[in-house]
């Protein structure tokens, strides 16, 4: 086949079937040399497969990959690497015992001249070189696992270059990052891009994609829908390409069916190990309460500390009236809480357990009947999680790790709903999750709340705050720097709030 000149990567109908799902039904992508290229679809839609084809992690059923106008067939992401092709995944797999640099150059170290020892003072030096090219301040001797999330990505990112990639392909990078980092991350994105590389970007961030992309290529249910110009297209477009029908809401509407009664009260809550000081608020039954802020104003901080995951110096609970302690998760959840936090991917999944397993595993307690465990009251339950979720599984019985990262995030989720907590504390809870879920798990804390459960819902995304929430409270540089109505507040209100003592 006569390649275009310009077209570093093609890939034209690509199969994959896995046992009950056709994961890829004749997928194509075409990628240009010097061109950022968001690949989107819905949770499931055959993303992550695709590129795992790519790698040779998956073995392509059907299809054809071209390289530079050569077909290639690649048998494991090492070989991909040497041919230039570099992949950053949605769940990093690094060793998290080693440092930076062994990371980077693992099974390529470079040699004392002439003899077979690793020169610990050229990899120092060959890393600071790509460090600094990159504008990353980090030394390489820190252990991986010293590091947040954040920084271990852009290590990623960092051997990626230093491999000379010419195709880099980002499953969802910027879902730990802060602000600044995703900026950071754009900065590096468009040098490499200009050196004529071509990246492969999947998001579900609507506005980075805009921000960031040349070419959009939209994917749904395993099928390739279309390719067009970013600057073709809008927003409003692009969910109507994923989800294949008008979504004209974002949010469903509001039910407001906070009381004037109050479910719990903190008082004075401040932190033994984090700037989080003094923050006092009430939340009533069946609210929806907001918690707005900055990348780290103590959002998590707050609900880890409610929670009894983080320990208190001082502060007091209240729950109906009497005082709580939460001093262990344990207690908070005796007590009625829950807590869905960001890092679910990484800390909430029991990979080789069922998605059933995964799902009832925190509320085991309500099934049990003398000495059984009552099996059809955990399917019903399950049942209705994957239907309320809409959650893309073949069966109960599948192993969660072979769903689609935003199903495996949709599972915990139901998980915590079936512990029927009275309070349900959130932390990004629509983070990595497509529009059409999201408008789901919306309609579920709506739900939640006209039962009467009281909702604790911090997220970075404004819009969503506003549209989910009664009332917001904003966090600025670990205190509470004031409280506004979801209904009357704007976005610049808030920005100016959590600005406050930053
Ligand atoms: N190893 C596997 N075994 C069985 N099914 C799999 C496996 N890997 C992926 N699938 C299925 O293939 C489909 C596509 O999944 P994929 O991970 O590619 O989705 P995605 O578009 O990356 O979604 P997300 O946005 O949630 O990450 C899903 O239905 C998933 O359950
Ligand atoms: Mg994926």
């Amino acid at each position: 086949m006569e390649e275009k000149k310009d077209v570093l990567l093609r890939m034209t109908d690509i199969s994959k079937s896995f046992p009950g799902v056709k994961a890829l039904d004749r997928a194509q992508l075409t990628l240009r040399a010097g061109t950022v290229h968001a690949l989107m679809g819905e949770n499931g839609a055959g993303k992550s497969t695709l590129m795992k084809c790519l790698f040779g992690i998956y073995s392509k059923d059907e299809g054809h990959i071209y390289l530079e106008g050569r077909e290639v067939n690649f048998r494991s992401s090492r070989e991909a690497l040497d041919h230039g092709v570099a992949m950053v995944h949605q769940e990093l797999n690094q060793a998290l015992k080693r440092n930076v640099m062994d990371n980077i150059w693992l099974g390529r170290y470079p040699r004392v001249k002439g003899l077979p020892f690793v020169s610990e003072k050229q990899m120092y030096a060959d890393t600071m070189k790509v460090f600094e090219e990159l504008d990353l301040h980090v030394d390489p001797r820190t252990m991986m696992s010293a590091m947040p999330v954040s920084q271990r990505q852009m290590v990623e990112i960092a051997k990626a270059v230093s491999f000379h990639s010419k195709v880099i392909v980002l499953d969802e990078p910027t879902s730990s990052l802060t602000e600044q980092e995703v900026e950071h991350l754009f900065r590096i994105i468009r040098m490499i891009r200009d050196r004529g590389c071509g990246i492969i970007y999947i998001s579900h961030k609507m506005d980075e994609i805009l921000q960031i992309s040349d070419e959009v290529t939209i994917m749904r249910d395993g099928q390739y829908i279309a390719t067009k110009p970013a600057e073709d297209l809008t927003k409003e477009e692009i969910i109507r390409l994923m989800v294949g029908r008008e979504m004209t809401n974002q949010f469903p509407p509001k039910l407001h069916s906070a009381t004037d009664e109050d479910i719990m009260r903190v008082e004075g809550l401040t932190a033994e190990y984090s700037h989080l000081k003094d923050v006092s608020f009430s939340l009533k039954k069946g609210e929806i309460l907001g918690v707005a802020g900055l990348d780290g104003s103590g959002r998590t901080e707050l609900l880890e500390n409610i929670f009894g995951v983080a320990t208190r110096r001082s502060g007091k609970i209240f729950k109906n009236g009497r005082q709580i302690r939460n001093k262990t998760p344990r207690e908070a959840i005796r007590n009625g809480l829950a807590l869905l936090t960001e890092e679910r991917r990484a800390t909430g999944i029991f990979g080789i357990l069922s998605v059933r397993e995964n799902t009832v595993i925190a509320s085991l307690k309500s099934y049990v009947s003398g000495l059984f465990l009552r099996d059809k009251i955990m399917t019903d339950k399950t049942e209705e999680m994957i239907r309320a979720m809409a959650i893309k599984t073949p069966s109960q019985k599948t192993k969660i790790r072979s769903l689609s990262g935003g199903n495996q995030q949709k599972v915990i989720f139901g998980r915590w709903i079936l512990t029927s907590p009275d309070i349900l504390l959130l932390d990004e809870p629509t983070r990595g999750i497509d529009v059409g879920a999201k408008y789901e798990i919306y309609q579920l804390i709506q739900n939640l709340s006209k039962e009467g459960k009281s909702v604790i819902m911090v997220s970075s995304e404004m819009p969503e705050l506003l549209g989910v929430c009664d009332r917001i409270l904003v966090m600025s540089d670990g205190r509470l720097a004031g409280e506004v109505d979801a209904d009357q507040t704007t976005q610049e209100e808030i920005m100016t709030l959590a600005s406050e003592y930053a």
